[in-house]
């Protein structure tokens, strides 16, 4: 998507200096800073720091990993050991696992002088597929969209609500979640989205940075607001995205997710998910028993980065000192209260036979 009039991905292979290139995620929405990944320890840190970060953005950044770890030491025991280093990055969002064992499946079978250039086109061709992917996500989810819109006074927005960064730069490009959004703002519809800030890590300022970027009307809100909207009618349909989703269709997503499906199921508000067939564990049944959670620092909780009024970036401490801070970084939302998922290859109902349905390819593995 664009940036000051400008297209861009959120991460890009540079042939001139044969290096990764990403948008180093922290300092945004404040300053849009990019930078190289030169070394396979630079990849674990970015994805452990969220330099990077969004399931298929992550899954997309260790498919180059292995590239560059292709490059150094092609050998089976060098391939086993990046992947090792980059699976244990972040354990929640499936992408990372999906990207590294197709990597891992693909390259191994071949002679070791034909892996790292094999290596960089399947990168190339992983971060392709993820573009192409959320793009038809877009398409499906256009249709909701289009029906809610179809129902009210011309003019009026359809109003829209989401939780977290499922946009262009948690994917490759158009996002997941956000790729409906944006479709349907070139089409014309009205909308506004409500973006829920999400502390502790506020992914929400990406969305509203990047919603802003593509001129669709939208309003930053309090993790805690969404309820309140609902119950007064203000939401016509919530859409987040998701990290990981079983193959009976519990969702993964950014925490905080749960209380907004609960509060949508309460008020009748249609709450989809848009998800991408890699994101899905088709190892795993039930979400809550199954799923690992990510648990990050406390300090995160404790301490907020924002823009100072000397226009710097600074962090300050929200917590009393000493005070001990928890922080789970997903929760799952059991299938029952999702009204549906938003694939590449349609809409369906977020349960075993929905999925199976769209995936007889997939579900049969
Ligand atoms: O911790 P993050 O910022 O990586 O979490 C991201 C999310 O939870 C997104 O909603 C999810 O990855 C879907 S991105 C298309």
């Amino acid at each position: 998507m664009k940036v000051n009039g400008t297209h861009y991905r959120s991460l890009w292979w540079d042939n001139d200096q044969s290096v990764l290139m990403i948008i180093d995620q922290r300092w945004l929405p404040h300053e849009f800073r990019i930078q190289p990944v030169e070394t396979l320890e630079d990849y674990a840190a970015a994805i452990v720091e969220m330099r990077v970060r969004g399931a298929p953005l992550i899954g997309a950044t260790a498919a180059y990993g292995m590239a560059l770890a292709a490059q150094k030491d092609p050998s089976d025991e060098g391939l086993q050991q990046a992947w090792t280093l980059l699976n244990a990055t972040r354990p929640t969002a499936i992408n990372l696992r999906w990207a590294l064992d197709r990597c891992l499946a693909a390259l191994t079978p071949l002679p070791v002088a034909d892996r790292a250039a094999a290596a960089l086109q399947l990168a190339h061709d992983i971060a392709d597929e993820d573009v192409e992917i959320n793009r038809r996500i877009g398409e499906h989810g256009l249709t909701l969209i289009r029906d809610i819109a179809s129902r009210k006074p011309a003019g009026e927005p359809v109003r829209l609500l989401t939780h977290c960064n499922a946009g262009w730069i948690a994917t490759v490009d158009w996002g997941t979640a956000t790729s409906p959004m944006y479709q349907a703002h070139d089409a014309g519809i009205p909308l506004h989205v409500w973006v829920d800030e999400t502390r502790p890590r506020n992914q929400g300022a990406l969305t509203s940075w990047e919603l802003g970027s593509h001129g669709i009307a939208h309003s930053y809100i309090t993790d805690n607001a969404g309820g309140h909207l609902m119950q007064h009618g203000q939401v016509d349909l919530v859409i987040t995205g998701t990290d990981r989703t079983t193959r009976c269709g519990d969702v993964c997503n950014k925490i905080g997710t749960y209380l907004k499906a609960l509060a949508a199921h309460d008020n009748g508000v249609p709450f989809y998910v848009a998800l991408p067939s890699p994101t899905i564990d088709w190892t795993v049944s039930d979400g809550v028993a199954e799923i690992p959670i990510e648990d990050r620092a406390e300090r995160e909780v404790s301490h907020v980065q924002g823009l100072l009024d000397d226009g710097t970036i600074g962090v300050t401490q929200v917590s009393p000192t000493g005070t001990a801070c928890g922080n789970p970084a997903f929760d799952v939302t059991p299938s029952r209260l999702v009204t549906g998922l938003i694939t590449e290859r349609g809409i369906c109902a977020a349960s075993e036979d929905g999925l199976a349905q769209l995936f007889p390819d997939l579900a049969a593995r």
